[in-house]
């Protein structure tokens, strides 16, 4: 799990898997780009980063915009030089409103999609060639337990992760030649922005009547589902990104890691 010296970009690091992914490859030796839409949330994770001793860098990075994607991938080689790390995190589960739709609107699917399928792609695009010039890098893609089967948590959001595996699986055939490595990690349950979403949106249904709070909702959807009883953690995220990104998993590409307590098997 040695990462030393290794350059990484981590995409939506400014809150929660993101900020544990960042943290997880700087207490493992890597510097690290922290790039968010939100920049001060950026800025802040970047020094905490950098209280590990590790350079940071904080980067407005908008995924769906690729001026922003070229700006950002133009910071980071004229600071660092090189880029050995991309991380693909930024997602989201709808637009503003979602949580309180019955079924997705057109907006909700236009956002996932960018966001979650053209935003990874964009990302990929404009620092994969870097990584081809120096032959090396490796490439972590955030999926999800969703994209394994058909949820009712969110339509839009299921498919957009599905296709991340593919474009995972894709990129790594197109990317293999040149060293460079390309999987995902598919986390289960986290209690963080996304999963509070979730939460309020579930509230009212069958198992979940209004009294319970959005907290209590997501303890009661952990215990049904999870074999080993227990949410995951940004930390554990981190710690199974590392491994992909690290040299210990140079003979694994196109796979999709499952972290997530045993909730899903496949
Ligand atoms: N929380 C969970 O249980 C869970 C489970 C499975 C997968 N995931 C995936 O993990 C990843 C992180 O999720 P999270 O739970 O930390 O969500 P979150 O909403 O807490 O964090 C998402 C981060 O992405 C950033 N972001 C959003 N749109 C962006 C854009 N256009 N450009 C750049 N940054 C942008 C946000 O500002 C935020 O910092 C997502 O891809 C999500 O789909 C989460």
């Amino acid at each position: 799990m040695d990462v030393t010296g290794k350059v990484a970009v981590v995409t939506g690091a400014g809150r929660g898997i993101g900020h544990g992914i960042a943290m997880k490859l700087a207490q493992n030796g890597a510097h690290v780009v922290v790039a968010d839409i939100v920049e001060e949330n950026a800025r802040e994770i970047a020094r905490e980063v950098e209280s590990t001793g590790k350079t940071s860098m904080a980067c407005f990075l908008d995924v769906t915009d690729r001026q922003s994607v070229e700006s950002m991938g133009e910071s980071v080689i004229n600071q660092f030089g090189q880029i050995d790390i991309l991380v693909n995190n930024a997602g989201v589960i709808g637009a503003a409103g979602w949580e309180k739709r019955e079924t997705a609107s057109e907006a909700d699917w236009d956002i996932t999609f960018l966001v979650n399928v053209k935003g990874i792609g964009t990302v990929t695009d404009t620092i994969s060639p870097h990584m081809k010039e120096r032959r090396y890098g490796k490439i972590v893609n955030i999926a999800s337990v969703a994209a394994r089967k058909g949820t009712a948590t969110s339509t839009p959001y299921g498919a957009s992760k599905a296709g991340v595996i593919n474009f995972t699986q894709s990129t790594a055939l197109e990317l293999a030649p040149f060293n460079i490595n390309v999987n995902a990690v598919c986390p289960g349950l986290l209690w963080t922005d996304m999963w509070e979403r979730i939460a309020v949106r579930f509230r009212s249904k069958d198992d979940y009547p209004d009294e319970l709070t959005p907290r209590e909702v997501f303890d009661r959807f952990v215990k049904a589902r999870t074999p080993l009883g227990r949410e995951q953690t940004p930390e554990d995220i981190g710690n199974a990104t590392v491994f992909l990104a690290s040299d210990a998993a140079e003979n694994i590409t196109g796979q999709a890691l499952n972290i997530c307590g045993g909730y899903m098997m496949n």
